[in-house]
């Protein structure tokens, strides 16, 4: 496995492979999601591309960049016990090079639900995924259901700017108990832990209510938001039952919708969602 730090030695060192070529994007402290998405992409591509880069664009100025999860060598081990066989892996000062002054805007999808919480979230996101999908120039990309949004948003940045990837998503990985995983959950301690299961219980019930035949999207909220409420470290950010392809929020759950939250377990913002009448 090689580990390349600079724009230009991925440019040159990326012809020596074969194709197909597939990039699983992270921003490192690599888990089991991670990992299934690393295996999917060795599976279906001859050469296998990782990258870590933790974006400081796509934080605002009082989110987590400073203390975001780091374990370099962790995450090498990992990538390479998966049979990677390249992994780009550059610094801030390369990404963004003195006078960088491009920012690209994705419109209507990437301003609602984590869009309207977190402004220039999607910016930064859709900035640097262009940036990789422009070095890495891969055949496949994969990103996981777990940010909804942010796989919506990267398929139209794909399609719009003609980046060419194909676009893999891949389900969602749980802890047994059913927790999201997610590199944040390790700021939650073994309290946060147990009220972080709010957000896998109010997907569940909203499953449950969907099955009994309950279309009503603003009664289906009112009882998800009632269970994460009863959780007094829970802060609710949102719950949005919306449809699934453009995320607008509707009144019944006529069509394939993305049931999606933020919520706040003390200091920690976590996201989770599901797809029902898919
Ligand atoms: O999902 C993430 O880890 C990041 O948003 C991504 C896609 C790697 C862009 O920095």
């Amino acid at each position: 496995m090689k580990v390349i730090q600079t724009v230009a030695d991925f440019r040159l060192v990326q012809r020596e492979y074969p194709r197909s070529l597939g990039l699983v994007p992270t921003m490192g402290y690599l888990h089991e999601g991670h990992l299934s998405l690393v295996r999917r992409c060795r599976e279906d591509n001859a050469t296998a591309v990782a990258s870590i880069f933790v974006n400081p664009t796509q934080f605002g100025p009082s989110e987590d960049l400073s203390t975001y999860p780091r374990d370099m060598e962790g995450d090498l081990a990992k990538l390479e016990a998966e049979g990677v066989d390249l992994v780009f892996a550059p610094d801030v000062s390369e990404m963004y090079q003195e006078g960088f002054d491009t920012t690209i805007d994705v419109g209507d999808i990437a301003r609602r639900l984590e869009g309207e919480h977190r402004p220039g979230h999607f910016q930064g996101v859709a900035t640097v995924v262009c940036k990789l999908l422009t070095i890495v120039r891969p055949d496949n990309v994969y990103f996981g259901q777990k940010d909804a949004q942010q796989c919506l948003v990267i398929k139209r940045l794909n399609a719009d700017l003609d980046l060419g990837a194909e676009v893999i998503v891949l389900p969602t990985v749980r802890d047994p108990d059913g927790l999201a995983m997610s590199s944040r959950n390790a700021y939650l301690s073994d309290g946060d832990h147990e009220a972080a299961l709010s957000l896998y219980r109010s997907l569940r019930l909203a499953e449950s209510l969907y099955s009994e035949g309950v279309r009503d999207g603003d009664a289906m909220r009112r009882e998800m938001l009632a269970l994460l409420e009863s959780e007094p470290s829970a802060t609710v950010e949102y719950v949005s039952i919306a449809d699934a392809v453009t995320l607008v929020e509707l009144k019944s759950l006529d069509r394939p919708s993305l049931i999606s939250m933020a919520v706040r377990i003390g200091r920690v913002r976590l996201i989770d969602n599901v797809v029902l009448g898919a």
